[in-house]
């Protein structure tokens, strides 16, 4: 279908976040004058949007009152992300109770959201929880919850159906905006899904095709945008081998058509760990001959990516090389947080994305300014709500005001986009949503997440307490003012202060992944059987041992288990050798697993140091009584282990009991026996005395005699 197109490669590993910064700052073709009139633009449009009558919107007057930094926020949050899902009524009534019950709704009053739902919805909720509590109005609030539920999603959605979304597109068209439809589905997990959103998506570039002008250039006709999770259940760099050429084949499909009836194709931008195979099956699809002279392909890509220069420049070369004019939609990026928590909870050595906004803000104009200086090439789309950031995006086109678009999300940012289009005279795109309630989930958390961060745009804009001139404050100024105080967020590894989060692997970037594979050695180790080893010189020894082990300083014990941590880490490649050779583990088990066990080894030191230290407890008491709680270990410990955790159940079972000061005799499974030699060959490097810890190796009869020997 396609010719061979080199696949965009990340950089390896991170660089530090600020230096990237800095390098940002040197490259972004900036000076005072710019910035001041960067900042009277921003003012201006500022003022103008507070002065525009209209009033806000149903979201904005609810966040504007409960941020999702209070209780109530969240609650409504969970409510609009979950309830509709839950399919009985216990449930659902069990959920309302929980959100409503502990959050202080006050009536807002006045025509907007809270003005309909006071009359059957939240607004009331409070008032008669006691009755939803016994019973009596159970269904009554339960249907109001859920209607008001129903109608914060509704605000985002331009219609239920392509056909009704049509009809607004006819209206906003003679306004002179444009739409890029999204028909809602997103996250497949089945096949029956992906093949469903395909054929809605088949059937909406019909629809969508014929409601255009046609005399129309293709940049004015209203397009659609697509979401690559939406077609295929197994989108993961994981199943590359299979998701990629699928994917492209069902793009390409999806793009013939859209070629054919003449619209604009934009495909979006989604999680960070798909990047590498989201370009890969959009360069795949932008190299078909079959889309010869057809200039609608585009694609998202996101300024809180610490790639996304990287991209940029990626798809400029594609263009250039494929021969097709692409549509750059430049976004900040709707997974922010979900990209901090996987980053966090993965142990990366860096986040994928920046952590200050004012940093992706800069990203953002660096970007921009790329973008606009290959409009030979591209055709830059800004989608942006923050007035500061359209100022800038005028300021760096210069002159040149032709040949880019804004775009905006329906729904919000509605008075920046009529000022865009009318006075500044530059043509704006709705991103307009298409679809039912059940599929708009996870795009209406994302939303919430967006209007009700205080540092979004949006909310701040709402609030009358900042003034313009600080909303409309230089972006580059701040991160300069920034570049010196530490980032607030810990990195991912220090994300628990008294220990080291374990460390864990990008391993969709396809350099770090094939960098570790290359890694991966087999371990010299063996696992011998010690059936016939002698138990009762090994009890004995174990048990002559006790008393010194026990004696020993708690903070000595901890310190082994801290660098028997470092030193798994650093045998990585030997135990996902072993945990793949003898346990069979998949590459992805066998990190976690390795994780699991350098938690452990922490988890104990930091606990064990603090319950095991010689000063003991001082526990509170009667006047004239002085009570310390002292533990200390109680002798051996078998530690007979399974095979499925054949490092971290092993670990932390002999950790455990070495740290409480016991003497350890370790019993591993049969099946895994050169995984617990290495294990226990790392505690002795680590500092742990060979008469401390005995590794016995064999079958259940060994591990039988063990349990049964008298001293155990
Ligand atoms: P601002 O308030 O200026 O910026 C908010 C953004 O800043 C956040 O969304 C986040 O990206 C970033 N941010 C917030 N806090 C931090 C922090 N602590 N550190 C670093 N960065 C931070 N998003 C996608 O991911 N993929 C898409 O394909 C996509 N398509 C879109 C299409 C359109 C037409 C539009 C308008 C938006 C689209 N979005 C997409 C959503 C978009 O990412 C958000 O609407 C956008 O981030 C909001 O930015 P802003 O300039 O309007 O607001
Ligand atoms: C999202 O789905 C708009 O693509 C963006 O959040």
């Amino acid at each position: 279908m396609t010719q061979d197109y080199s696949p965009f490669i990340s950089p390896q590993g991170f660089s530090n976040e600020t230096d990237q910064v800095k390098d940002m700052l040197a490259q972004l073709d900036w000076d005072d004058a710019r910035a001041l009139r960067v900042n009277a633009k921003t003012t201006e449009f500022i003022k103008t949007i507070r002065n525009t009558p209209a009033g806000s919107s149903e979201i904005e007057t609810f966040l504007q009152h409960y941020p999702l930094s209070s209780i109530e926020g969240r609650a409504l949050m969970t409510l609009a992300e979950a309830l509709l899902r839950i399919p009985d009524t216990e449930t659902a009534d069990a959920l309302i109770a929980e959100k409503i019950g502990v959050s202080d709704w006050k009536h807002i009053g006045g025509s907007g959201f809270f003005g309909a739902a006071s009359s059957f919805g939240l607004g009331m909720a409070k008032s008669m929880l006691e009755g939803f509590l016994s019973g009596v109005s159970k269904p009554v609030i339960r249907k109001a919850t859920i209607e008001t539920v129903r109608r914060l999603g509704a605000q985002f959605v331009v219609g239920e159906t392509i056909n009704s979304a049509i009809k607004i597109a006819e209206k906003e068209s003679k306004n002179g905006f444009r739409m890029s439809f999204d028909m809602l589905g997103e996250g497949a997990r089945t096949e029956a899904d992906a093949g469903r959103y395909f054929k809605t998506y088949v059937e909406a570039v019909h629809a969508i095709s014929n409601c255009n002008t046609t005399s129309l250039p293709l940049e004015d006709k209203h397009g659609m945008s697509v979401k690559l999770s939406a077609l295929h259940p197994r989108y993961t760099w994981t199943q590359a081998d299979n998701c990629v050429p699928e994917i492209a084949d069902k793009l390409l499909t999806l793009a013939k058509i859209a070629a054919q009836k003449g619209i604009t194709l934009t495909v979006d931008a989604e999680e960070s760990e798909r990047l590498e195979i989201f370009l890969d099956i959009f360069a795949r699809v932008a190299m078909s001959s079959e889309l010869k002279g057809w200039n609608g392909l585009g694609l998202a890509v996101q300024a809180y990516d610490r790639r996304c220069h990287d991209v940029i420049d990626y798809i400029i070369n594609l263009a250039k090389n494929s021969g097709h004019f692409l549509q750059m939609r430049l976004v900040k990026g709707a997974y922010w947080d979900g990209e901090i928590k996987r980053a966090q909870v993965s142990g990366w050595a860096q986040y994928p994305v920046f952590t200050r906004k004012v940093n992706t803000d800069l990203s953002y104009l660096l970007a921009a300014q790329k973008m606009l200086a290959a409009r030979d090439v591209i055709r830059p789309m800004f989608a942006t709500h923050n007035a500061g950031t359209a100022a800038a995006i005028l300021e760096l086109a210069g002159s040149n005001r032709s040949g880019f678009e804004f775009q905006r999300l329906f729904g919000m940012g509605q008075h920046l986009g009529g000022i865009l289009r009318h006075t500044e005279n530059i043509p704006v795109t709705y991103y307009a949503p298409v679809g039912s309630y059940e599929d708009l989930l996870p795009y209406l958390v994302r939303r919430m997440l967006e209007n009700g961060a205080n540092t979004s745009f949006v909310s701040q804009i709402r609030d009358k307490n900042i003034n313009p001139e600080k909303l409309s404050r230089d972006v580059v100024e701040v991160v300069k003012n920034n570049l010196e105080k530490p980032l607030s967020l810990p990195l991912p590894r220090d994300i628990y202060g008294t220990r080291q989060n374990s460390k864990g692997y990008d391993l969709s970037r396809q350099t770090d992944y094939k960098e570790l594979l290359s890694q991966i050695i087999p371990s010299p180790l063996r696992g011998e059987d010690q059936s016939g080893a002698d138990i009762n010189s090994i009890f004995l020894t174990a048990q002559k041992s006790f008393a010194d082990w026990n004696a020993t300083p708690a903070k000595t014990r901890a310190d082994i288990l801290r660098k028997t941590a470092d030193l798994i880490e650093n045998n990585t490649e030997n135990l996902i050798y072993l945990l793949q050779s003898e346990a069979k583990k998949t590459l992805f088990d066998a990190i976690s697993e390795i994780r699991e066990a350098v938690d452990f080894s922490r988890y104990y030191a930091t606990e064990g140091e603090k319950s095991f230290g010689s000063d003991g407890q001082i526990l509170k008491g009667p006047t004239g009584e002085s009570n310390i709680l002292k533990l200390t270990g109680r002798g051996v410990f078998v530690a007979i282990s399974p095979w499925n955790f054949p490092l971290a159940i092993f670990l932390g079972q002999v950790s455990a009991a070495l740290m409480a000061g016991n003497t350890v005799i370790a019993k591993p499974a049969e099946q895994t026996p050169k995984i617990a030699a290495l294990t226990v060959d790392i505690l002795y490097r680590a500092g742990v005395p060979k008469n401390v810890l005995h590794l016995v190796q064999g079958d259940g009869k060994i591990g039988a005699d063990l349990v049964a020997h008298p001293h155990a």
